[in-house]
């Protein structure tokens, strides 16, 4: 019988394997249906349309054809759900530079370019039968007109067709951004290094924040990023304050 793996031991490599759909309710959905079913590590899921596109904290993700859907299995800890999804969204960003696109990331992984949103990522863990996973759902709005996403978001989001001003190759995209993740994904232990990186990325350090957390708002200085891939605010008493999880509501 396989027993849960301790931190160190989990397979940060493995052969990649595509599962590719036309139209699902949730890439993070199949690939939780996966884990079920025995998938492998770096099995990654993806889909031309989604139907039930999620967000964080229960948003809906429009997901229109064009954009790039996908969701990657890998086999970790839950503790390290956060620092996956700080080097998540570092991939992002990497992976934009194949389009000579430069973007920035809005703690903790909000992909920006010019100030809009154009890319996000929902990790969530999931218990196997002896083991865990991190389902790592990353959503682009890649190759569709800007005015195909909800009005609503149409001050504060865009497309990389419409920032770009032409065509994006989506499969090309996807082989970028698997590589990314499967070169910044850090072993137990290494994660010092993928932050060291994200740091530079990130545009809300060393902004005055308002974060919105599960349990109410909090404000200050956002300082710096931990190697759990937490946000350290400095209030206006001086003091340091670890943010978990939250969603920042302005930066000045
Ligand atoms: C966010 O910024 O709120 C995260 C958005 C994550 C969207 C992606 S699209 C692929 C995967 N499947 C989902 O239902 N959500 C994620």
């Amino acid at each position: 019988m396989s027993r849960i793996l301790a931190a160190g031991e989990v397979p940060t490599t493995g052969p990649v394997r595509f599962v590719r759909h036309e139209v699902v309710d949730s890439t993070n959905e199949v690939a939780k249906a996966l884990v079920a079913e025995g998938a492998s590590p770096w099995t990654v899921t993806v889909a031309e349309k989604q139907v039930e596109g999620r967000g964080r904290f229960g948003r809906r993700w429009a997901s229109p054809r064009g954009g790039l859907y996908l969701s990657v299995l890998l086999q970790d800890e839950l503790s390290r759900l956060p620092i996956i999804s700080i080097a998540a969204g570092l991939s992002v960003v990497d992976a934009f530079r194949s389009l000579h696109l430069e973007a920035t990331l809005k703690w903790p992984n909000d992909v920006l370019v010019g100030g809009r949103k154009v890319a996000g990522v929902l990790v969530e863990g999931v218990v196997g039968p002896h083991e865990y996973w991190a389902i790592v759902g990353i959503g682009i709005n890649s190759d569709f007109p800007k005015d195909a996403l909800p009005s609503k978001l149409s001050a504060d989001a865009t497309t990389l067709r419409h920032e770009l001003g032409r065509r994006v190759d989506n499969e090309s995209l996807l082989q970028e951004l698997v590589g990314s993740l499967r070169e910044n994904y850090p072993a137990a232990g290494t994660e010092e290094r993928v932050v060291a990186r994200y740091r530079t990325q990130c545009s809300t350090i060393g902004r005055e924040v308002r974060v919105k957390t599960r349990r109410g708002i909090l404000e200050g200085r956002a300082v710096d990023v931990d190697t759990s891939g937490f946000l350290i605010l400095e209030t206006e008493e001086g003091k340091s304050v670890v943010v978990a999880e939250g969603s920042i509501e302005w930066e000045t």
